[in-house]
């Protein structure tokens, strides 16, 4: 019987490359997921047959249009939210700085907005720059103990004059889930609007907006299978009262009123073609998850849900191992929640004597794809004192890593005298 796994490798043309003779495992998840050929081939069939700008009188602007009906349907289905609340545009943070200038027309001078240690520059930078309008931008602590968000210092900061909430689900960095179902209430119970980044925690768990009562959540398609586009949930009564920057012909309803120029049409074809992949796998290894998921139903909805339940079941196994041989090893220390705290199958680490930069180059020699630096959760590295001794090493696994791959992660970690060689012949 085929596994999760095996059918996912077969699906992905890319899990074929080499390196030095070694077959290429990409443990760089949390930086980009690999693609299954069909959202190749909904890219390449755009291109060829559907290629042109939108609202023309002839055939490929049509067949442009339909696709972007079909694509917010199919994200709509992603967010459990209405087809016209989803927004395209270039990745999260482009959508984010857009969002943020729209937000800043409903603020004044005096109020104010909170940030977090733990969130990815994307959500943290947009609205840092409000400063120059005269709005006051805080930060949400992160514990450095339990790389959490500090709930108390949240609810210290949180006031009356608060406008905007911005908060990740998960650490791109470290992992860590946090409650935005309790932060979007409380944040909600002052007025303020909240803004909840779910790139990271889109590949790893099934997302509801309607439950978690958010007003924006951001995903980027290349995170799960997709092209590189970001993707917004807009609610629509929240966003239909805003004014954001657009040019004259622009519609003024949702959601093409926050989607300036041109969209990137052949990765939204992709991108669509990557969450049908995503609920193709659950009509296939869902069955179980299905029974957790919101109805017993084949539709893509409760399909998406149920493939994300069954990749969460997956990635946990694994990443129980990876965290238990790696702590296993000499000189390693990881940062993440601790257990039992809600997270995500991206572990962090150092290694004791050698800079990241040397551990990942060192790695990729020999296949092994992982991630090293602060992957612009800039601020959270610098909490935990890692940012003049470059970061942390990320590894990100994903539904079509191996425990295979992972034993030759830690074999090679384990191979102290190999990685001191390779260091020294370098400088
Ligand atoms: C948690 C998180 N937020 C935001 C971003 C930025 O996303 P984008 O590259 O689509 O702007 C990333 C990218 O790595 C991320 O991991």
């Amino acid at each position: 019987m085929q596994t999760l796994s095996t059918h996912m490798r077969k699906e992905l043309p890319s899990l074929a490359n080499t390196v030095n003779g070694y077959p290429v495992a990409f443990l760089d998840g949390p930086g980009g997921y690999q693609v299954p050929q069909t959202v190749i081939d909904a890219v390449e069939d755009y291109l060829i047959n559907a290629n042109a700008n939108v609202e023309a009188a002839f055939k490929t602007s049509r067949k442009t249009d339909q696709m972007l009906k079909d694509a917010r349907c199919t994200f709509a289905d992603f967010f459990n939210c209405l087809s016209n609340e989803v927004v395209f545009g270039a990745n999260m943070t482009t959508l984010n700085f857009a969002l943020a200038q729209a937000l800043m027309r409903e603020m004044t001078v005096g109020d104010k907005v909170l940030i977090t240690e733990i969130d990815h520059e994307g959500n943290r930078a947009p609205w840092e720059q409000l400063r120059d309008r005269g709005i006051i931008v805080e930060e949400v602590a992160v514990d450095t103990e339990t790389c959490t968000l500090d709930m108390d210092d949240f609810e210290r900061k949180l006031s009356p004059v608060t406008k905007v909430v911005a908060v990740n689900y998960a650490s791109n960095a470290v992992g860590t889930i946090t409650d935005v179902k309790k932060i979007v209430e409380m944040a909600h119970s002052v007025g303020a609007f909240s803004i909840v980044d779910a790139v990271h925690y889109a590949a790893h768990r099934p997302i509801n907006v309607r439950e978690i009562g958010t007003d924006f959540l951001f995903c980027s398609a290349y995170k799960f299978f997709g092209p590189h586009i970001g993707v917004m949930y807009a609610k629509k009564e929240v966003l239909s009262k805003l004014s954001p920057m657009r040019v004259r012909p622009q519609k003024s309803y949702p959601p093409d009123m926050i989607e300036t120029g041109t969209l990137h049409h052949e990765g939204i074809a992709g991108a669509a073609a990557a969450v049908d992949f995503v609920a193709d796998i659950g009509a296939k290894f869902g069955k179980e998850s299905k029974k957790s998921a919101e109805s017993n139903d084949d539709t893509r909805r409760n399909l998406i849900v149920a493939s994300l339940l069954a990749f969460y079941e997956y990635e946990e196994g694994l990443t129980q191992y990876l965290i238990r041989e790696l702590s296993n090893i000499d000189g390693i220390k990881i940062y993440g929640p601790p257990a039992g705290h809600p997270r995500t199958s991206t572990v962090s680490f150092t290694y004791n004597g050698f800079t990241p930069y040397e551990v990942a180059d060192y790695l990729g020699k020999r296949g092994l794809f992982v991630w090293h630096g602060d992957f612009f959760a800039t601020r959270l590295v610098e909490r935990l004192g890692l940012r003049d001794q470059g970061g942390l090493i990320r590894v990100g696994i994903a539904p079509y890593n191996t425990r295979e791959e992972l034993t030759r992660l830690i074999d090679s970690l384990n191979d102290k005298a190999a990685l001191r060689t390779f260091v020294s012949t370098k400088g």
